[in-house]
């Protein structure tokens, strides 16, 4: 039985913001933003928009795209770190606007930017445990990334949101079973109850990542089939490595590390420079999936599925046939290194929305960056040339409220 995901769909918020004006007012040099930590732009919310309008839109979108009857969707799974509510989950709002069947079960997960691919192996294993009965799942990963104006993460911040169905005909990426786990409790990134923004320690963050990563692709590597010939490695069995992306030097630091591993524990194999011949595996294997993250920044848990949805977006149709390899990172912290089968039939589904997504936002400058970043979430109207399916139209009686005012 293939399980996997059918098709993805994302939503990017309405507004964005270029690093190099960021770089300006923060008296930075730009090239330390676009070199140092790869990111060309931001995604930011406009008043109108939170966790719900993203994830709901991205929802909506993929139910429209796969023709779907809402009512064969039996499980609904939300990860995401930006909650709405202490008791009611992000996914009890998404379930009633996109007018779910009632016969679906309905929650939230939480772990850091871990959590999408919690979901996604949660539904998964729900989709093979029902055996031939037919079962779809909706798993969608949102969030918005917010660290306080002037510090070391406010360039790594970002927003979107990536949904996926996943059932028992994936046409997008059909899920290995072998996956290698890793998980520690560490204090690298952390947001107490009744704060917006995230705390985090920056270079530990870096090196926690980096060790589950050794961890989880160690694990990984162990139950791979067949066995690897005599200098034979796991670079040479994908086509291309997807990482978490806080920001998209990170990857460049995850797939050295990788590499590391991966070719030392390949007899045999000759490697005269590692770093040389790293970052040419780099230009091949990676950078291609990191384009549109680089205008996106940090969107926590849906990062990694954005980075895949934007790869089958431009390389679908070469990829039918080709295996990549996935990890997954979130703090605090529990990681996953899996694999997937691109299937020959990707081209159907590719269009992700990505490109799309991307052209139609507004640019703001960083006075409006930084009032955005100030104000309270009271909702509002849409802006001109809105994209998003719903909005956040304000709190009353103490209840979030939202309308629906696209496709
Ligand atoms: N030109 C080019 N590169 C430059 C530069 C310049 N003028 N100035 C600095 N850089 C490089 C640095 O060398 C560094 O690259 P390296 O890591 O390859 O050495 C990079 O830019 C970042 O500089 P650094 O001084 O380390 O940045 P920072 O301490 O201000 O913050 C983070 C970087 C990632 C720690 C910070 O953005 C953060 O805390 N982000 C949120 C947490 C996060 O995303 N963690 C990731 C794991 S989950």
């Amino acid at each position: 039985m293939s399980v996997g995901i059918e098709r993805l769909a994302v939503y990017v918020p309405a507004y964005a913001l270029k690093l190099e004006d960021l770089a300006a007012a923060r008296g930075v040099a730009p090239e330390k933003y676009r070199d140092g930590l790869g990111l060309g732009e931001m995604a930011l919310v406009p008043p109108c928009e939170d966790v719900v309008t993203l994830a709901a839109t991205a929802g909506a979108r993929l139910i429209g795209a796969a023709h779907l009857d809402p009512a064969q969707i039996g499980m609904l799974l939300v990860a995401t770190e930006t909650p709405v509510d202490h008791a009611k989950p992000v996914a009890s709002f998404v379930h009633g606007l996109l007018g779910l069947s009632s016969h679906c079960r309905v929650w939230d997960l939480t772990h850091a930017c871990y959590a999408g691919t919690a979901a996604l192996m949660t539904a998964a294993d729900w989709v093979r445990a029902g055996g031939h009965r037919v079962r779809r799942a909706l798993v969608i990963a949102a969030d918005i990334a917010r660290y306080p104006l002037g510090s070391p993460g406010e360039p790594t911040q970002g927003a979107g949101a990536v949904a996926m169905l996943v059932d028992a005909e994936p046409q997008a990426l059909i899920l290995s079973e072998d996956t290698g786990v890793h998980a520690r409790h560490v204090h690298d990134f952390w947001r107490p109850l009744g704060r917006r923004e995230a705390l985090v320690d920056g270079q530990y963050s870096i090196a926690c990542y980096l060790d589950a990563l050794t961890g989880a692709f160690t694990a990984f590597r162990a139950l791979e089939r067949p066995p690897f010939e005599p200098g034979e490695a796991f670079t040479d069995r994908v086509a291309h490595l997807l990482y978490h992306s806080p920001f998209p030097k990170m990857a460049a630091k995850a797939h050295r590390r990788l590499v590391e591993i991966d070719w030392r524990a390949a007899p045999g194999r000759v490697v005269e420079d590692l770093d040389t011949a790293a970052a040419a595996s780099f230009r091949e294997l990676v950078a291609p999936g990191l384009e549109a993250i680089a205008r996106v920044g940090n969107c926590y848990t849906a990062s990694l599925y954005f980075c895949l949805a934007a790869l089958l977006e431009a390389q679908g149709r070469r990829l039918g046939g080709r295996r990549l390899g996935l990890f997954s990172y979130g703090s605090g912290s529990c990681a996953e290194f899996f694999s997937g089968l691109v299937p020959a039939s990707v081209a159907a589904v590719s269009d992700a929305g990505v490109a799309a997504s991307l052209a139609r936002r507004t640019y703001v400058d960083v006075a409006a960056y930084e009032r955005l970043a100030r104000a309270p979430e009271t909702g509002g109207d849409p802006p001109p040339g809105f994209a998003g399916a719903f909005i956040f139209e304000g709190v009353r009686g103490e209840q979030r409220r939202y309308a629906r005012v696209g496709i």
